[in-house]
């Protein structure tokens, strides 16, 4: 059966493309999840996509994706530096979640290079722009194989 991978995109991340794109390219969300499909696909994988830019509303996306997707991929945004609620809710997973950031938070600004849910997820993939999402990907096949 082919791995159900929920890919959860948080705050700000709507308007990728209107961003910095030193940091964050030129890709908007849409092309973003373009390229997450194809990957995806090259690894007959199922993804299934969210984005929100409210806290709560992530936070019951995670709950449900718990229950049914056999893999998670998150960029929480700015949540990834501070919500305890979002760490606390990745506490209910059992099968592999992959944080993933498109620049390199741990050569940011100071406030951004500490992420409050990377000793509970899987693996952290970061600096790599849409890539990462492949890296991801790629790592969750072979967590499978
Ligand atoms: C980000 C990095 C965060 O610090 C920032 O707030 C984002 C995007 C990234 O993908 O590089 O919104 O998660």
């Amino acid at each position: 059966m082919r791995l159900r991978v929920g890919v959860m995109h948080g705050v700000n991340l709507d308007v990728l493309g209107r961003r910095n794109a030193d940091h964050y390219g030129g890709l908007t969300l849409t092309e973003l999840e373009v390229r997450i499909k194809q990957f995806a696909r090259e690894l007959e994988m199922d993804p299934s996509f969210s984005q929100t830019n409210h806290e709560g509303e992530f936070v019951e996306q995670l709950h449900r994706a718990a229950e049914g997707a056999d893999a998670l991929i998150l960029n929480p945004g700015a949540w990834t530096h501070y919500s305890w609620a979002i760490r606390d809710a990745l506490e209910l997973f059992t099968v592999p979640v992959v944080e993933v950031h498109l620049s390199n938070i741990a050569e940011r600004e100071d406030w951004r290079q500490h992420s409050v849910v990377s000793d509970i997820v899987t693996c952290t993939v970061m600096g790599r722009g849409p890539e990462g999402y492949h890296d991801a990907l790629q790592y969750l096949a072979v967590q499978r194989a």
